[in-house]
């Protein structure tokens, strides 16, 4: 029997890397260790629980945990209720070796073992013995409640998990297992409650939220639509897009319901090069992805984009990259990342023997970085002295402020009052910058604006 009393008097901490997956991942850990009655704090130096939730996507994974745990290393002889473990991308690729190779670690849970965390915790309390909890539950349909503590105005929904596409540089198809979608009744039933409990805004997460396909044959657009028309959801967002997935019924239903789902989308286009995108196995041509953005753009003018891009993927030749410097000149972005390539196990790309030397890769991410913020100051300035509904979110750093987003996913500053908060307003824009618009509120007395 599960020790329900086991937090009592201990304190949790989690280090949270990564995506917006893993951030949702912590805060489920959080909300079932809170059932044991651990009580979360905010440095580790006052925890007797640590958990460290990585992330294996790009660059040292395993050597950010070694250096995070060798901060606590030495606290375990002063105090022998601690505990450490590792969650995520990490342990789920490592699984025993992790414990092996960093011996001051009493567990590693993998991504699909979240809700095993409190078993797994109350035997790293009660046995001697290292626990390895990292199997894929791939058979059991992806069922789920989704368990924030204490919902904000914005919540993440997870729609999915896994990835089943097999890009050749990306370990999530080895580390988050096979795609799963969770069922059209659980997440509207899901999405209800967080609007009973006061959230505003979702945004429905997941690798490759577009191949969502739920077992009564509900597609993504379908979804959106289900979601729009049978919740009182306010805005919906969703990340991350494949483009090979985009598709018209999905742009019709966004220019439809224009008023839930949001006028920003991150389509990661990876490279500007029809042949790297062919090794990289994207399953779209420069020319496909570029014919998606205009099926985008046409149907949902105004609509922002964001993308995500790497640079010295095995092969990448000069000319090549210049067809990614390109593409952002053709498609304009308001926001991009991008990363260096970097190999990483199990991947088909690692094995490619033409890797890029890291001094190219490293021009070629600057050349990149330095366009783009050009391009989003020429982008951000028409936003000034326009009006948008904006919905606050939070208080803001800025004494008096209280801050939001516009449908774009814009970040607005502007002076009000708390009551605000998870409320919608007209927003005159006094200032843009790239990243952040400050203006006047000027409907503040109005009642609540949909
Ligand atoms: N090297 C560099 N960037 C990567 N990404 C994923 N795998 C790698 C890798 N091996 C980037 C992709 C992806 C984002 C989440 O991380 O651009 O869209
Ligand atoms: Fe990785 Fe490609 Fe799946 Fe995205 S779509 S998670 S990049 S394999």
């Amino acid at each position: 029997m599960l020790n329900q009393d086991l937090g009592r008097g201990r304190g949790v901490y989690i280090s949270t890397y990564g995506c917006q997956m893993n951030t949702n991942d912590t805060e489920r850990m959080l909300a079932l260790l809170e059932m044991m009655n651990f009580v979360p704090v905010e440095s580790p130096d006052r925890a007797s629980l640590i958990i460290i939730n990585s992330c294996s996507v790009r660059e040292k994974p395993v050597h950010k945990v070694r250096s995070e745990v060798g901060h606590y290393k030495d606290w375990k002889a002063k105090n022998p209720d601690l505990r450490i473990g590792v969650g995520g991308c990490v342990a789920q690729q490592e699984k025993a070796k992790l414990l092996k190779d960093i011996p001051v670690l009493d567990f590693a849970f993998g991504t699909d073992a979240i809700d095993q965390l409190p078993e797994i915790v109350a035997r790293a309390y009660e046995s001697k013995e290292k626990q390895v909890s990292a199997r894929f539950e791939n058979d059991k349909p992806y069922s789920i409640e989704t368990m924030v503590r204490n919902p904000g105005v914005a919540a993440f929904v997870n729609i999915t998990k896994g990835c089943d596409n097999f890009c050749t540089f990306c370990v999530v198809p080895f580390t988050r297992g096979r795609e799963r979608s969770r069922s059209l009744k659980e997440l509207v039933t899901d999405i209800k409650s967080l609007v009973a409990r006061g959230v505003r805004e979702v945004t429905l997460i997941g690798q490759n939220v577009n191949s969502y396909k739920s077992e009564c044959g509900t597609d993504f657009a379908n979804l959106m639509r289900t979601l729009a028309e049978e919740t009182d959801i306010q805005r919906i967002r969703y990340t991350t897009s494949h483009p090979k997935d985009f598709n018209q019924e999905l742009v019709d239903i966004s220019a439809k319901y224009r008023s839930k789902i949001c006028d920003y989308i991150h389509l990661p286009a990876q490279s500007g090069n029809t042949e790297v995108l062919r090794r990289m196995n994207r399953g779209y041509s420069r020319e496909e992805y570029l014919d998606k953005v205009a099926m985008i753009r046409q149907g949902i003018p105004g609509v922002v984009l964001s993308t995500d891009i790497i640079v010295g993927f095995p092969g990448e030749t000069e000319a090549q990259f210049e067809d990614t410097r390109s593409l952002l000149e053709t498609v304009r972005y308001e926001n991009i990342y991008a990363f260096k390539y970097s190999p990483r196990p199990f991947t088909k790309a690692a094995r490619y023997t033409d890797q890029v030397p890291e001094s190219d890769s490293k021009r070629r991410l600057q050349i990149l970085l330095d366009r783009q913020r050009e391009i989003a100051f020429e982008l951000g300035e028409p936003y000034s002295g326009q009006t948008y509904d904006v919905l606050f979110e939070v208080k803001a750093q800025i004494p008096d402020q209280i801050q939001g987003r516009t449908t774009h996913n814009k970040l607005v500053y502007a002076v009000g009052p708390d009551s605000l908060i998870g409320q919608t307003r007209r927003v005159h824009v006094t200032k843009a910058f790239p990243n952040v618009l400050h203006g006047e509120i000027l409907n503040q007395n109005a009642g609540a604006l949909l």
